[in-house]
């Protein structure tokens, strides 16, 4: 039921740990089943240079961290924003549709970390969204 890329993620987790004193951290927890989900930023000029993840969630809420992980390395804050959950998921060549709601973890700790970021540097946050469920800031295509 898992995607080769997803199992390979799972197993061997990339970014699975803690940076010290990171310059942004996002605590989130998944509406949906009650998994959490920290990340954690290292950011140089806006820039993303290193990414950690710690999470208390299943299996697919691991690769999915995983591959988000990678997806915002290396990239500017404003880029990093634009991957969504479900570039997320596309990227592992998909999730079972009962397990996407574990992608949104991922996506949600990275919005929460870079939000962090900006607002311990007096720059306006971005706005999070209560539920963590309504992704008005993605434009879905249909
Ligand atoms: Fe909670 Fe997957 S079941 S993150």
């Amino acid at each position: 039921m898992y995607s080769e890329k997803v199992m390979d993620h799972f197993m061997n987790p990339r970014n699975m740990g803690e940076i010290e004193n990171p310059d942004g951290v996002g605590m989130v927890g998944n509406p949906v089943c009650g998994d959490m989900m920290k990340i954690m930023l290292k950011i140089e000029k806006d820039v993303i240079i290193d990414v950690k993840f710690k999470t208390f969630g299943c299996g697919a809420a691991i690769a999915t961290s995983s591959m988000a992980t990678e997806l915002v390395k290396g990239r500017t804050l404003e880029e990093a924003l634009e991957v969504s959950n479900k570039a997320v998921a596309e990227a592992l060549d998909g999730l079972p549709p009962v397990k996407m709601h574990c992608s949104v973890l991922a996506e949600d700790g990275v919005r929460a970390a870079i939000n962090d970021y900006l607002v311990k540097n007096g720059r306006p946050g971005l706005e999070l969204k209560e539920s963590g469920h309504e992704h008005d800031h993605h434009k879905e295509d249909h």
